[in-house]
């Protein structure tokens, strides 16, 4: 990759090519369930800015820069109190809009709140989800339509990685290294016949078709299975920094995975599903019960530092809780029990910004080469032309996208077998919570 490509995909500060075109959607800041009505302010590293969230007393949400417009302090250390932050400093008060309420250390006659304001963002929130418009558009575009946060009671969680935000998401976009990473140590006879990972651990070496989207990117990864049907797994990369991976079964689960850039050297995975067979234990453990993955993540307490919030207990200076005789003895493959923590020691053991040029890309790497493309010709595009971004004003767009795992019979055409399976699914929204197929 040449090195002005690298800079452009992985900055995304203010004024960087990606950031700015990061900018112009919608971003996932936070869970709901972060912060409370009057409760303490969260600090928020997004896109390289320092920000606070808060919720007022009337449920409302504010995002702000963490710096007091007066001389700075932060607001972080501010009293949520009656529907507004008051700084600690000199006591003015900021309300969700950012809108300067009270200026108590300033005479009467000399006051001039109506006039002041703290830099502040458009907020939403729906379900599980507190979302931030950091964009400079006075009419905000919709929220993409991200089925997984569609779903009333789907359910969410965060992991921090201290990596960049691109590494981060690729291998969710990277369909060979399961059978690897997360399924070496299996065998076909592990798994019940209709497991969805049984084909993966049939032929690890899949081969893909790849095509772009009007989301973004997706694959189908294919290989025979041994019913005479060709095993698919299909999935999507969705503009700005969104994953829906394939490791769920198609008809009745939704994921999304937003890989939030905190800043170049950090980045927050928001997991979202849902969907009718949530939790189907089944699906989580071999044929004898034993769990797929290794257990929960190993998180570390939370602290309200910039970075301090969905760490993992182990990192570089851990090994990532390698246990070699677990790698020798084939208990798991990599020596690493929990999945997700597999990942992050393979995407943070490359560094904090991944050297693209030492890079050897192989054909089974064919999506993430697609993404990077994709991404550089949107994000330039914007930058030289004012190409309005894929999604933004056209966020329909992102329910067409599904993932999951199918068998299908083979030659089939596998766009066409794709939107057969797609008709086929049940999907949300659902009228009254009852559910459909459409
Ligand atoms: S610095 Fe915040 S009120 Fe003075
Ligand atoms: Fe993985």
């Amino acid at each position: 990759m040449k090195v002005n490509d690298h800079v452009d995909l992985t900055r995304v500060g203010p004024g960087t090519v990606m950031g700015k075109f990061m900018r112009q959607y919608w971003i996932p800041a936070a869970m709901s369930s972060e912060i409370e009505p009057d409760g303490a302010p969260l600090r928020l590293m997004v896109l390289g800015e320092k920000l606070i969230a808060f919720r007022d007393s009337a449920g409302r949400i504010g995002i702000l820069d963490h710096r007091c417009p007066h001389r700075c302090a932060s607001l972080f250390l501010g009293r949520n109190e009656q529907n507004g932050l008051r700084c600690i400093y000199h006591g003015w008060k900021f309300d969700a809009d950012g809108n300067c309420v009270d200026m108590p250390s300033v005479p009467a006659h000399q006051d001039f709140k109506s006039k002041e304001k703290a830099k502040a963002y458009r907020t939403a929130e729906r379900n599980v989800l507190i979302w931030v418009y950091m964009g400079d558009r006075d009419q905000l575009p919709g929220l993409p339509s991200i089925e997984a946060n569609l779903i009333p009671d789907s359910r969410i969680w965060c992991l921090q990685r201290s990596c960049n935000w691109l590494q981060a998401l690729e291998g969710d976009i990277d369909t060979a290294h399961v059978g690897f990473l997360h399924a070496g140590a299996l065998t076909p006879d592990d798994l019940d016949e209709d497991h969805p990972m049984r084909p993966t651990v049939l032929n690890r070496a899949p081969e893909y078709r790849v095509t772009d989207a009007d989301w973004g990117t997706m694959y189908g990864a294919y290989r025979p299975n041994d019913d005479g049907r060709m095993s698919w797994r299909v999935a999507h990369f969705m503009f700005p920094f969104w994953t829906q991976t394939p490791n769920i079964r198609f008809a009745t689960r939704a994921v999304a995975r937003a890989w939030m850039p905190m800043d170049d050297t950090h980045v927050m995975l928001f997991d979202i599903t849902g969907g009718v067979d949530e939790g189907n234990p089944a699906y989580s453990t071999r044929k004898d019960g034993r769990p797929l993955c290794g257990g929960p993540i190993p998180y570390a307490p939370n602290t309200s530092g910039w970075f301090g919030r969905w760490c993992a207990r182990d990192g570089e200076e851990t090994d990532w809780g390698i246990n070699r005789e677990a790698q020798r003895s084939n208990l798991h493959y990599s020596g690493i029990g929990n999945v997700s923590m597999q990942d992050q020691a393979v995407t943070e053991s490359m560094g904090p910004i991944s050297d693209h040029e030492f890079e050897h890309l192989s054909p089974s790497d064919i999506m993430i080469t697609r993404t990077r493309r994709r991404l550089l010709f949107a994000a330039r595009a914007w930058r030289d032309k004012g190409v309005i971004p894929d999604g933004v004003d056209d966020p329909a767009v992102f329910f067409q996208a599904r993932s999951g795992s199918y068998l299908h019979e083979p030659l089939a055409d596998w766009s066409e077998a794709y939107r057969q399976q797609l008709q086929q699914a049940v999907r949300w929204p659902q009228p009254n919570g009852a559910q459909i197929a459409r």
